[in-house]
């Protein structure tokens, strides 16, 4: 693996962040070293709160489906009194996994190997020839911190989870117009990006690439094109100007959220572009409005938190993407589209109109984002400066090696 190969000491990962020049990409090591992939395990994934899914996902009690970051597993369920619970997948006897599929209905979880049983609050409840002298109600599965906001289930490993509710007050404000908790799963897909997860962090964070890659995006975020040309941009600019007042006359929610101090996160709302109503390819309605709308207004509402969770809400359908770093050089990308929850495929929507612009948008993504990783690893790669279009970017990167310097 050319100057990254072999195993990197703690000394010389600490010398790479400090020499790391501010306003550029990182060395080639951050994107391919093995020691370093597990630090960001560590540091960042099993510390801060990570999206899992939407509640709908487990509608019913006895619900669940398992979510794997790096080696955990985690078992994420709807117990008997409806609240979401997460625990780790791994039995209190010997360690085996218990939920092999990813996902299912059960009353109980069962162990495969040996048939330990616990209820779905995570409590052992059958365990054959333990003897009496064990304490039984110590041996209930490891719990995850769970919170469910807006329809969407947050988790977080660390013991010690970080505060979320300045984060949560955020999205209770700007989602539940939406009724993301009403709503069902229209399709979900899960793929494999040959890239590290930086570098994907890096393709999500930025729209300097938009232009080059992606014309359906263009086509319907006016936006995106606006950023190159001083004409577009002022067009846009009164646009949005127009669309804030008609929202906010139809009694909509409008403004936005930036990257602060609040939490880890950004967002808002902000409108299509002129006569489109939602993202579609022609701008008209895929599905039955979603939550408290009666009418469509032409947004979009989107949040990105750090370290990689982004979604966007239309008015009649939503897009979740959740981001899970596999091994130095892949991540797995889930797309979730959800629909509201009484609307019926064929019936009240073609699912292929409700996903096309981000299914098309994501492949591009993969593509861009699996070339960019083949370039690191060249032996001529060194970071490069990002442009004025990527501070966003470059707020990320810094964000992440205060994260991976931290000491506690
Ligand atoms: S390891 Fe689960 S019952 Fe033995
Ligand atoms: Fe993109």
């Amino acid at each position: 693996m050319g100057r990254t190969g072999g195993t990197m000491r703690m000394s010389e990962i600490s010398e790479l962040i400090s020499r790391h020049r501010q306003g550029y990409s990182l060395e080639q090591a951050f994107y391919v070293s093995p020691q370093i992939f597990e630090m960001d395990i560590e540091r960042i994934y099993r510390r801060h709160w990570l999206l899992a899914g939407p509640a709908c996902r487990v509608a019913q009690a006895g619900d669940y489906f398992t979510y794997q970051i790096a080696g955990d597993s985690i078992v994420i369920l709807r117990d008997e009194l409806g609240n979401i619970r997460a625990h780790h997948n791994v039995c209190r006897h010997r360690g085996s996994r218990i939920c092999l599929d990813e996902q299912g209905h059960a009353k109980r979880l069962v162990c495969p190997y040996h048939n330990w049983a616990y209820d779905l609050n995570g409590a052992l409840c059958s365990a054959r020839h333990l003897p009496e002298s064990v304490d039984q109600s110590s041996l209930g599965l490891h719990p995850v911190a769970v919170r469910v906001v807006a329809g969407l289930i947050f988790i977080c490993i660390a013991s010690d989870p970080p505060e979320f509710g300045a984060t949560a007050a955020d999205l209770i404000e700007y989602l539940a117009p939406h009724g993301l908790e009403r709503t069902t799963i229209c399709r979900r897909e899960v793929e494999i990006i040959r890239a590290n997860w930086k570098v994907v962090a890096e393709n999500f964070w930025e729209c300097y690439h938009c232009a080059s890659t992606h014309p359906e995006f263009c086509s319907v975020m006016s936006y995106a094109h606006a950023q190159n040309n001083e004409r577009l941009a002022d067009e846009r600019r009164e646009f949005e100007r127009d669309w804030e007042t008609a929202t906010q006359q139809l009694g909509h929610k409008v403004g936005r959220v930036e990257f602060s101090d609040r939490g880890l996160h950004q967002g808002g709302r902000l409108p299509i572009r002129p006569g489109f109503v939602t993202q579609s390819r022609d701008g008209q309605p895929v599905a039955p409005l979603l939550g408290e709308y009666t009418q469509f207004d032409g947004g979009i509402t989107s949040f990105m938190h750090l370290p990689l969770i982004w979604y966007v809400v239309s008015n009649d359908h939503a897009l979740l993407t959740r981001f899970t770093p596999v091994s130095p050089l892949e991540t797995e990308l889930e797309l979730t589209w959800l629909v509201r929850s009484d609307a019926v495929a064929g019936r009240d929507y073609d699912p292929d109109a409700v996903c096309w612009l981000w299914r098309v948008t994501a492949e591009q993504d993969k593509t861009i984002c699996e070339n960019n990783q083949r370039g690191i690893m060249s032996s001529r790669y060194q970071p490069g400066p990002y442009t004025t279009a990527e501070s966003s970017v470059n707020d990320l990167v810094e964000w992440y090696l205060q994260e991976l310097s931290r000491n506690d």
